[in-house]
């Protein structure tokens, strides 16, 4: 494969050998090995349309650490700013040598374009209400290193699942890994399409929690709400926001995950993202060994991921 645009690229196969190669390289990592020389001489070009703090800088560290060259492209402060349309912006940056190129933006189906117009592979990094496939490995990387398989986990997905593209890639993704998914939201947070998708859904967080192996908590993403979609901030925390009483309920082995950035007090209480429950740091930190593997699986090419160091401690 070329590009990694959707979750729905990656056959049962494809996943695992991304979440197995992630492992690989994340014990190469807790063995203070800082970088391999893999990809000496590819360059990659991080190309962001849209405010981001832990995709930019994982992606960053994951190139820096196969001994990419990176290019890092902030749509604010370029000539965008004077109209530059994406496929001007794209080609400009592939007439530098780009091999790989990994876009934010905050249209939905932008990286799919994008892979019409140049050579060098595609990592969508998020776009718009639509994808964020990396989010959806580190995810599944997290949930496999403390739970074991994913195979018949029970996974629920809670709140603004209209406008995220993170619950849209993890359904896709746990399906394919062959966990049992449930998205709980409020009616007006649902999208229509959710018929289409590999889940079930439900209204009651409440009567899902109990049953749950993982409770992902999305953002509130107040900057993409309709008015009208929301309740109020109390009452939406009320019925969808998780707090220690409702974090109480759930067994005693499940975990709690955020992809941030939180609303804190809206979605989750600061008591349960602090808790020894929540992996939200955990994610952060895996997020850079599954974009190492995607990196490495994409543009690697017939390299060994591990075995020649650069550096040790
Ligand atoms: N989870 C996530 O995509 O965070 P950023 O928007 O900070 O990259």
């Amino acid at each position: 494969k070329r590009h990694l645009i959707s979750a729905a690229d990656l056959s049962k196969d494809d996943a695992l050998l991304v979440l197995d190669t992630a492992e690989e390289l994340a014990q190469v990592s807790d063995r203070s090995i800082k970088k391999l020389p893999t990809l000496r001489g590819r360059t990659v070009v991080n190309l962001f349309y849209e405010d981001s703090t832990r995709t930019r800088i994982s992606f960053e560290a994951a190139a820096k650490r196969l001994s990419a060259d990176v290019i890092n492209f902030s749509a604010k402060g370029s000539s965008v700013s004077k109209g530059e349309s994406l496929k001007d912006t794209a080609l400009t940056l592939e007439a530098m040598g780009a091999d790989g190129v990994v876009i934010r933006h905050p249209a939905s189906g932008a990286p799919h374009r994008l892979a019409g117009w140049v050579q060098g592979s595609v990592i969508n990094a998020g776009d718009g209400t639509h994808e964020h496939p990396t989010q959806a490995l580190l995810d599944a990387f997290t949930m496999r290193r403390r739970l074991g398989g994913l195979e018949g986990r029970k996974v629920t997905i809670v709140g603004d699942v209209l406008h995220s593209r993170v619950a849209r890639s993890n359904v896709l993704l746990l399906d394919t890994l062959g966990a049992d998914v449930t998205v709980v939201a409020p009616p007006t947070l649902v999208p229509v399409a959710v018929d289409t998708w590999p889940c079930r859904v439900s209204y009651d967080l409440d009567a899902v929690l109990p049953k749950s192996d993982v409770v992902m908590m999305l953002r509130v993403q107040h900057e993409r709400m309709n008015a009208s979609y929301f309740p109020t901030v109390r009452e939406y925390s009320r019925r969808y926001g998780l707090d220690g009483d409702r974090m109480a309920q759930l067994p005693e082995h499940a975990i709690v995950m955020h992809p941030g950035p939180m609303n804190r007090g809206v979605e989750i209480a600061a008591e349960v993202a602090d808790s020894v429950r929540s992996t939200i740091v955990e994610q952060v930190a895996n997020g850079v060994s599954a974009r190492m593997a995607v990196l490495y699986l994409l543009l690697g090419g017939s390299e060994p991921a591990i075995g020649k160091e650069v550096s040790g401690k």
